[in-house]
């Protein structure tokens, strides 16, 4: 049993990495599932968890109640890795009743049979529900990451129970993020926040400026470990990637390449940038994972695209690439295009139609085109863009 403080309890679960997250982004460390419970005068389970783990989960939620009987469950989040077992708990809890917003009730309805009418309490902003000692205080967070997600405020504690906001990827062997630890935990907890939440600047800003209106001693989210020390770090890591800032400098060099030619020139592109006394890192965009390079696109200060022309269109992972961006509102960031076409290169031209539909992208100066292989003379064209991006960020 996994004791938070106090009598306030972890009941998650954890899976390795054997699938793809949301069926989409590789977890090479795994994932858990977040699931709290409080034991006081009054028994309060803070979420479920997915259906990959509901054996765990719920063997987990039983020894915390130790044969006591949970009087509520409060959903934050109807999205299935947290909800999916709403109908296991109201079948093994029969007395236990469901607490949420009215949205997240409309939403349930799309996932369950259950009739809940008679086994819920609505709960609007700022309202609270007594335990005993302790108290829970809901605020409303809409779109962070669905329009019904809420956020806990546990007010003795000061214990923020966050939802997916704070969240990260990786199992873990302790509950709470080791003292120090704060440059491991955002390497994937920014891959994780851009790709899955990071389209909703806004909404997080929202919750952010709620967020500072309370006493916050502990952030308990539904994926990743638990925060409790540094937590302005944390708050000021969301602060930035919410609101599309860079937090990494230098120039970030995308290439897709199909046999290897524009990788080798991104590859020198990426070097000559350090040349010039600026860092820059290079990312090979065919058979990755893209959400590695949608998180480095969003932290770095420019970006550079280098793309391949195919079936006189782009090379399909970089035109996924520039959806995916578009997608989550990438902006606000200075590029550079490199394209790479034997007899009728045309993927600058294309990826630069995609780019200029967003907001705040600055085009540097000069477009780079190589046809085939690198030769000899494309690298002044090669040196000219390395200083103009450097010069861009200087
Ligand atoms: Fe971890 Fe939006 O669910």
């Amino acid at each position: 049993m996994k004791n938070i403080t106090g009598n306030i309890y972890y009941a998650g679960a954890q899976t390795d990495g054997t699938f793809l997250f949301e069926n989409q982004y590789e977890i090479p460390n795994g994932v858990t599932y977040n699931s709290y419970v409080i034991m006081d005068e009054k028994v309060a389970v803070l979420d479920t968890a997915d259906e990959k783990v509901t054996g765990e989960w719920l063997a987990g939620v039983r020894e915390v109640l130790s044969g006591r009987k949970p009087d509520y469950l409060v959903v934050s989040h109807m999205e299935p890795d947290h909800a999916a077992n709403i109908g296991t708990f109201l079948r093994e809890f029969p007395e236990a009743v469901v607490v949420a917003n009215q949205k997240t009730f409309d939403i349930l309805s799309c996932y369950f049979d259950t009739d809940v009418s008679e086994r819920r309490v609505i709960v609007k902003e700022g309202e609270t529900l007594p335990l005993g000692e302790h108290t829970l205080q809901f605020f409303m967070a809409p779109m962070v990451h669905w329009p019904e997600v809420m956020v806990s405020y546990e007010q003795k504690e000061g214990i923020l129970f966050s939802a997916d906001a704070f969240g990260n990827f990786g199992k873990t062997d302790d509950i709470f993020l080791a003292a120090g630890q704060e440059e491991a935990w955002q390497q994937d907890a920014a891959r994780y926040f851009l790709n899955i939440v990071g389209k909703y600047g806004k909404p997080v800003q929202q919750l952010l400026k709620k967020a500072s209106g309370f006493d916050i001693r502990m952030i308990c989210p539904l994926h990743g470990p638990i925060l409790r020390e540094n937590l302005g770090y944390f708050l000021e890591k969301y602060g930035i990637w919410s609101s599309y800032r860079a937090d990494k400098k230098g120039v970030l060099v995308l290439s897709a390449s199909i046999y290897g030619n524009t990788d080798k020139a991104a590859a020198y592109l990426a070097e000559c940038i350090r040349k010039e006394g600026v860092p820059a890192q290079h990312l090979m965009l065919a058979g990755a994972d893209l959400s590695y390079a949608v998180c480095e696109a969003f932290r770095h200060e420019a970006v550079v695209f280098a793309g391949v022309t195919y079936d006189g269109g782009l090379f399909p992972c970089m035109a996924n690439l520039l959806y995916r961006l578009a997608s989550k509102n990438f902006q606000n960031r200075k590029v550079g295009l490199m394209e790479n076409g034997s007899w009728g290169p045309v993927a600058a031209g294309k990826m630069k139609a995609e780019l200029e539909k967003l907001a705040g992208i600055e085009f540097t100066e000069p477009v780079v085109t190589i046809r085939g292989k690198m030769q000899e003379a494309d690298r002044a064209n090669v040196e000219a863009l390395a200083a103009a991006m450097a010069a861009a960020v200087k």
